[in-house]
């Protein structure tokens, strides 16, 4: 499959995804200057930004993504730090191959600021989720979660390190597994070939 990776942050998990071999045909950015496009071309994959603030709306902007991705003959999407909500259209025409990330375990903590929340409230376990995409906002059908200890003498750096440190790890595991076929969306239930998979509970 040809998957593109949408961004809009400091690219970490795209750099992790990219250093585990995994080819990317595609990196769309909603901001301009951000560090994963540095990523992008460090690693010589096509990028393209495409900025919100040039579309009169939603609908508009969605249609500039989807024209980007099928330029490329895109047909998977991996979500890393992309902060803009798709468009119905886009959800539906990726359905089972669009997933994302989020640092907290899901339905816990979904939106912003995820991991400062969780530290603010002093939870002693958070982590990390990689979902499926459906038309809500950090729904969709759960594939794999690991999750983070919050440590008594973690400063909210520390916390958010362990965080991303599970993110890199288990995010290029999961999009692997869905390029290679072994996880599929079935209807809104998440089917895994041959059952029970180490990594969907973080165990590598
Ligand atoms: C990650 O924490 C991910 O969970 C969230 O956005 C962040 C992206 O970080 N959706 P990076 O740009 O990959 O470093």
């Amino acid at each position: 499959m040809r998957w593109a990776v949408l961004v809009g942050g400091t690219g970490s998990n795209l750099r992790a995804l990219l250093e585990s071999g995994f080819p990317v045909a595609l990196v769309i950015s909603h901001r301009a200057s951000v560090k994963a496009l540095e990523v992008a071309r460090d690693h010589n994959v096509p990028e393209r930004v495409i900025l919100p603030k040039a579309y009169s709306d939603r609908a508009q902007y969605d249609a500039a993504l989807a024209s980007g991705l099928e330029a490329l003959g895109i047909e998977a999407i991996a979500m890393a730090g992309f902060l803009r909500w798709l468009g119905s259209d886009l959800t539906r025409r990726y359905h089972g191959t669009i997933v994302n990330l989020h640092p907290s375990l899901l339905p816990a903590y979904p939106g912003l600021h995820a991991i400062e929340r969780a530290y603010d409230d002093g939870v002693l376990w958070s982590g990390v989720s990689v979902h499926f995409v459906d038309e809500g906002h950090d729904t969709g059908p759960l594939i794999a979660q690991v999750p983070v200890p919050r440590l008594v003498s973690d400063t909210l750096e520390d916390f958010a390190a362990r965080i991303q440190a599970a993110e890199h790890q288990l995010y290029p595991r999961v999009i692997a597994a869905i390029d290679g076929g072994q996880v599929q969306l079935v209807g809104n239930r998440v089917v895994y070939e041959g059952g029970e998979q180490k990594w969907m509970h973080g165990h590598f």
